[in-house]
């Protein structure tokens, strides 16, 4: 085996299968404790999240433990081979310590401290609540560190949310001195002449509130990435007594996709692993294609932030859940292809919520493993026994990554900063959905793709799409212009290179930094209402071979070239005849640049013309039928082919001629194949030597010794 990452653990030799547990919900009932683990080997489950919201039970009173019911749970689950992720319990916290101590309470952001209720509302700053968060962690860890069922931890749950209160205040004020170190600089940064706006105290600096300042973006920035910074410092704090129990164990939060609240990029350096929580609204349109395109891109920017290592899908419903607006079940097929879905795009998990469906309070309907009835005989257990059973067949996949040649960037603070500014479409600049349209035309044909922030490390790739990189930090254009001269492809759009860092706008010509590279210069962008349309129309015999004329909406980038060609020009208004998409060449490499919105065909055509231009890789030397897609995991020996149909009508797939293996059924493969509504292929053939993943070596530091 060539190029392989070590498992999450060494107690479990595949995939890992499971769900959250909370026993502490049912301990009047040791009944139910004694079925469960009946059950959970039934549904070929492995791995449990125990104890997220335990704290109440753990702590009934102030420096009151009570764990002989964990020790219980986790000594039956060892005996029967199922392993856990221990959770901290930080997401929630019980009555006495809010009634105690007010100040672990949060502030919202029109300065009212919230009552006791709900969860994920603690003050991350409040050095009080980082107390009692160590001190519970710290008995955790001493307790369970070494328990043979114990094989990583869980840390708080989907950390979110901000707080505003005077801890908080004083919190960011340092921050802001630690950053700028002066008044002056801070001044400078933000802005802040306009409307006198100018700081001259650093207790003149309140966080932005609806009924105060909200409209300095140099602030809202800087608070955004605070709180980012204090969530990642909290959850550091909770780290510390963890590690210093057992530094083996493998240490993960479950993020929320691409929650907006925090940028996860400036927290998976302090985890092993990453994981998140995933809750499509299967079958809420006529098709399931751009939904499926949403998760996978998701999937992607959970395996890049570890580069490729995998990841694990830490919560998923395994029927519906309850708080979307309508909760429709997952039709025949969904379940096993939601879940093999992770596993395409690298995960090394599937995981559930919840385990049992609870009996009251906000959740009691939401779906789980376990109904209400009490049994195995629903379509649902069905589902999720059969996942397992799938899971344990694909075992020796997990473990294998990809190298994508594509990275696609995701930015959050870019997406803070876009949706922050008033400028040409207040009514919509939709960054992160125009990500996802570049991604869908990867997705369609079949391209691996990274989804990374812009202080990615571009050297690895071929192509690098930077779609709307409105705000330019330090060090990107360098990075770009350095990749584009060695011969990478480099694509851009309107909208890119008006900022900072500081959200303050580039003098001397839009794109800014960016510029030279992509040889144009942007003077002006026209904003479109949603009724506008234009069109652009490709030049005859262009480098690229794009023929066509496509429709463009929303924003037109009305731009001169300086040393780039054009391949495309818009065909109505004033601006008619002008360049709509160029290229530059420089070195041995090629900028485009797209100059307006434009619509799916556009995108599928302009990277498939991008792929046979410069001879990218697709993962089958095919045309896929719409709503499918094909994704791989490989360790340079063997490549581990995904096919996954996520269109409600059969689709036929005509494989390239391969030595391939069916993975699933072991029977012979049929080049002309018929995948039926929501089905899956898992093939296997010899490496063909693309996308290989480099697994750093130091990689296995943190996990188990022995392996
Ligand atoms: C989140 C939480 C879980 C549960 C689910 C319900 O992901 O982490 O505790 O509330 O949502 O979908
Ligand atoms: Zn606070």
């Amino acid at each position: 085996m060539r190029a392989r990452y070590p498992l999450v653990t060494s107690k479990i030799h595949g995939f890992l299968h499971g769900a959250d547990y909370n026993p502490d919900q049912w301990l009047n009932d040791p009944d139910v404790l004694a079925e469960d683990v009946r059950l959970m080997k039934l549904a070929n489950c492995n791995v449990m999240s125990v104890g997220i919201f335990a704290w109440a039970t753990l702590e009934p009173e102030e420096g009151v433990y009570h764990f002989a019911w964990l020790d219980d749970v986790l000594n039956r689950l060892a005996e029967n081979e199922i392993f856990v992720w221990l959770a901290t319990p930080s997401g929630a916290r019980p009555a006495w310590m809010a009634q105690k101590y007010p100040e672990v309470l949060r502030v919202n952001p029109s300065r009212q401290r919230i009552l006791f209720g709900s969860r994920h509302n603690h003050c991350y700053t409040s050095p009080v609540y980082r107390q009692k968060v160590h001190e519970m962690n710290t008995r955790l860890a001493e307790r369970y560190a070494e328990h043979p069922a114990v094989i990583g931890w869980h840390i708080s749950n989907e950390y979110g949310g901000e707080c505003h209160c005077e801890l908080c205040q004083e919190a960011f004020r340092a921050w802001l001195r630690r950053k700028y170190g002066s008044l002056d600089n801070l001044n400078r940064a933000w802005w802040s002449a306009f409307w006198s706006h100018t700081v001259t105290d650093w207790a003149q600096i309140q966080s932005p509130a609806p009924h105060g300042e909200t409209m300095v973006h140099g602030l809202n920035l800087d608070w955004k990435r605070f709180v980012t910074d204090q969530t990642a410092d909290f959850m550091r704090q909770e780290i510390q007594p963890i590690r210093a129990a057992n530094p083996n164990l493998p240490v993960t939060t479950n993020f929320m996709g691409t929650y907006n609240g925090l940028n996860y990029w400036r927290m998976v350096e302090e985890l092993d692993v990453v994981s998140w929580d995933s809750y499509p609204t299967w079958h809420a349109g006529q098709d399931d294609t751009a939904l499926a395109v949403q998760v996978a891109m998701t999937h992607d920017i959970n395996r890049a932030m570890k580069h490729g290592r995998p990841f694990l899908l830490m919560e998923s419903t395994p029927s519906t859940t309850n708080w979307q607006p309508v909760s429709k079940v997952k039709r025949p097929g969904m379940h096993l292809l939601s879940s093999i879905q992770a596993i395409a795009h690298g995960s090394d998990g599937v995981q559930y919520f919840q385990w049992r469906k609870s009996r009251g309070s906000s959740e009691k309907l939401h779906g789980a493993v376990v109904d209400h009835v009490g049994h195995e005989h629903t379509r649902v257990f069905q589902d999720v026994r059969k996942v397992g059973e799938v899971l344990q067949t694909l075992g020796p996949v997990a473990g294998t990554s990809v190298r994508p040649e594509v990275a696609l960037i995701f930015d959050w603070e870019n997406r803070w900063a876009i949706e922050d500014a008033q400028g040409p479409r207040n009514a919509g600049m939709h960054y992160e959905e125009t990500v996802r349209e570049y991604y869908q035309a990867l997705w369609e044909q079949g391209i691996p793709v990274d989804v990374v922030d812009m202080d990615a490390d571009l050297a690895s790739y071929r192509l690098v799409i930077a779609p709307m990189l409105y705000m330019v930090r330090p060090g990107v254009a360098e990075r770009v212009s350095a990749f584009v001269e060695r011969g990478g492809i480099f694509v851009a759009t309107y909208w890119s290179g008006i900022v900072d860092e500081n959200d303050l706008c580039f003098l001397g010509g839009f794109p800014g930094p960016l510029r030279s590279i992509l040889g144009i210069w942007s003077e002006e962008i026209d904003g479109l209402y949603d009724h506008d349309v234009n069109h652009i129309e490709t030049v005859p015999a262009n480098p690229l071979s794009l023929t066509g004329r496509y429709e463009a909406h929303e924003l037109c980038d009305l731009i001169h070239v300086e040393t780039a060609d054009v391949l495309a020009y818009y065909t109505g208004d004033f601006y008619r005849g002008r360049p709509a998409i160029t290229v530059n060449r420089a070195g041995r490499g090629y900028a485009y640049y797209v100059a307006s919105r434009n619509r799916a065909p556009f995108h599928y055509d302009f990277i498939s013309k991008l792929v046979k231009r410069h001879g990218l890789s697709r993962v089958l030397e095919t045309e896929l039928p719409p709503g499918v897609t094909a994704q791989i995991r490989t360790d340079g020996e063997t490549d581990y082919v995904f096919i996954m149909n996520f269109a409600s009508q059969t689709r036929p797939v005509r494989l390239p001629r391969q030595r391939w293996t069916d993975l699933l059924t072991g029977e012979p493969v049929a080049l002309e194949h018929d995948i039926e509504p929501f089905g899956i292929r898992v093939l296997a053939r010899p490496s063909d030597g693309h996308f290989i993943p480099i697994v750093p070596s130091g990689v296995a530091v943190l996990t188990p010794a022995g392996r």
